[in-house]
């Protein structure tokens, strides 16, 4: 841009923020599960910052004073700031930034003592949308998506006593993903733990470990990302393999007498080993501990062996085939927003089951990853999505980008989750040619990364010839359809013709429908937003559903009514909504069942 001599950095420069996006953190989340880490979760000192000053006069540098010693007017004051909980949505912790959107700043102090560790990391669960950290005034990266964790290496900055900034700007761009459009609530902050991990020189960044399809459910695989050179001095019958990442990593698993050698060279390795697991279901959640070493570094995680397949127009866990009796929810609850606690979870998935469910889809972005631990430990199989929502920058090269980062970060963080059975990459988009190139693109890298799940995403069916021939069914295992007869398109009719009017050749799973109906609302069927109107689009749906289950070829197997329960959103401000989608089976506080909740559980007890 164009300096004059009297040209000042931090008020002229407009692309202050370009410095801040060229270190972009991606694919840098390491497993920490069962490793030791120290918590720096806690209070943290916060202060907003709408005109992104603190990057735009680098707040995070300190500059207290000039070069004689002069003291500055420095417009911010980290240690005096309020407080608050990390993790946690800043919209929860005060009315006062309950619609805030923007750039925040998150600072602590902490102090570090060496154990002994040749490298230091610190990870982030999730931050929304985008964090710049900073660490002893240092530029340590840059990470785009609201759902995923990553990490930086401090290893080489940090001191005995250290000061974290980290700018927080969860400003809806249509450049992001999602765009600036969603039917949810856009919570902001680091909303998921940061910790401190200590690891050797050379550690298992990454250890998958799986049952390998079409094995006849009797051949495990594992593979392992080293990161770092491997200095410690092999055992001579790996002298030769010495050198960055070289040598042997170990995988064992104790209860099924399991030992398996991988030869790692340049950072990675795979190996398949004969076994007969004892299969993960919905009703038998069977986990095994397993531990991996190289080196110095040992990664232990509790995994489920099972198989996921499409084949057809039909679903098959462990070969057998499966209707997917589920249902939609979002990460949010009244009390803590995204940031929500292992109990609510825990009662999310229960409430689940007793509606006799075996699925659900953790919609529209990656839940935490507790979410799919505690699936797995509670026997639930999870369609896990990125949010390629509505109308994003499909024609936009740094959009794909970040959103391939997001599918990546994904997968890196719940391949070894058994519960998780579907990769979605997307939701309701218009199915124009440059969306079809970015979802082509998008499935398969999904495919690319993980050969053993079916890849999905949630399509929208043509309206006009009643018909499901979005041209993604092509490059997607699963159909998924989001269709609202009976509530956004009255005309019931139709959703039996486009059961008629469909041959996807691929098994098809309703996604969405449903209707909203505020809690204890009653009317006639025709009241919109009470629940005896819900009540009927439900019975009417159902009554659907089995019409076309009842067809010896259908291709329905699966749905997922939306949603679980009530949750927040901007658009919704009617009477009844209060900024609130009303289209749960329960409130949202999760305690009261509206009637169609039970209807619901009635059909899935009985298909
Ligand atoms: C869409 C969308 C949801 C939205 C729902 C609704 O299908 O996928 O995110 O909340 O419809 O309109 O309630």
């Amino acid at each position: 841009m164009e300096k004059s001599e009297n040209f000042q950095e931090g008020i002229h420069a407009d692309d202050y923020g370009a410095e801040f996006t060229a270190v972009r953190l991606e694919r840098t989340a390491l497993d920490t599960w069962y490793r030791e880490t120290e918590s720096l979760d806690g209070r943290w000192r916060y202060a907003a910052d709408p005109y992104d000053t603190c990057l735009r006069q680098k707040w995070f540098e300190e500059n207290y004073f000039d070069s004689e010693g002069r003291a500055l007017p420095v417009d911010f004051d980290f240690d005096a700031w309020e407080a608050a909980d990390v993790p946690s949505c800043w919209n929860l912790q005060t009315e006062k930034l309950f619609w805030y959107e923007g750039p925040m700043v998150f600072t602590r102090r902490f102090t570090y003592v060496n154990h002994g560790e040749d490298r230091v990391f610190i990870q982030f669960g999730a931050a929304n949308y985008q964090a710049a950290v900073f660490v002893n005034k240092k530029f340590m990266g840059t990470h785009f998506g609201g759902s995923t964790p990553f990490c930086v290496e401090v290893t080489d900055v940090l001191e005995r006593d250290n000061r974290i900034v980290v700018v927080v700007n969860n400003t809806r761009r249509k450049t992001n993903v999602p765009c600036e459009n969603t039917d949810w609530f856009n919570y902001g902050g680091i909303y998921r733990g940061v910790e401190i991990i200590r690891l050797p020189k050379a550690f298992i960044r990454n250890f998958r470990l799986w049952l390998e399809p079409g094995t006849d459910f009797k051949k495990i695989g594992a593979s392992v990302e080293i990161d770092g050179a491997w200095e410690t001095t092999p055992p001579p019958s790996e002298a030769p393999l010495h050198g960055r990442g070289m040598g042997t990593a170990v995988v064992t698993v104790p209860e099924l007498n399991l030992k398996m050698e991988i030869a790692v060279a340049d950072g990675k390795g795979e190996a398949f080993a004969d076994a007969a697991p004892g299969l993960w279901s919905c009703e038998n959640p069977r986990l095994y501990d397993a531990e991996v070493s190289f080196g110095g570094d040992t990664l232990r995680d509790r995994v489920g062996f099972r198989e996921m397949k499409a084949e057809g127009s039909a679903i098959y866990l462990n070969g057998k085939k499966i209707f997917l009796k589920g249902v939609c929810a979002h990460e949010d609850s009244t009390e803590n927003g995204k940031a929500v606690t292992d109990a609510e979870i825990r009662r999310t998935f229960a409430l689940a089951k007793e509606m006799n469910c075996n699925f659900m889809r953790l919609a529209h972005y990656p839940h935490t990853e507790r979410a799919a631990r505690i699936a797995d430990e509670m026997g639930l199989l999870l369609w896990e999505e990125i949010p390629v929502y509505w109308a994003i920058a499909f024609g936009s090269a740094e959009t794909y980008r970040d959103a391939e980062n997001q599918l990546a970060e994904l997968v890196a963080r719940d391949f070894n989750r058994a519960s998780v059975a579907i990769w979605s990459i997307g939701n309701e988009n218009a199915d124009t040619d440059a969306r079809l190139k970015f979802m082509t693109n998008l499935a398969r890298k999904a495919k690319a990364l993980d050969h053993t799940r079916p890849v999905s995403a949630a399509c929208l069916v043509d309206g006009a010839a009643l018909a499901i021939n979005d041209r993604l069914c092509a490059e997607i295992d699963i159909v998924g359809i989001n269709e609202y007869y009976g509530w956004y398109e009255p005309d019931f009719s139709k959703l039996a013709k486009i059961f008629a009017n469909s041959a996807p050749g691929k098994p098809v799973i309703i996604s969405e429908f449903g209707a909203d109906a505020k809690p204890g609302a009653r009317g006639t069927v025709d009241d919109l937003f009470t629940e005896d109107k819900q009540l009927d689009v439900y019975r009417k749906q159902i009554a659907a559903f089995k019409a076309e289950l009842s067809k010896p070829d259908s291709f329905l197997c699966g749905a997922s009514p939306w949603i679980l329960f009530d949750f927040r959103c901007p658009r919704r401000a009617n009477f009844f909504q209060g900024y609130y989608n009303l289209k749960g089976l329960l409130s949202a506080e999760k305690e009261y069942k509206k009637p169609a909740f039970f209807v619901m559980q009635k059909f899935y007890e009985e298909v």
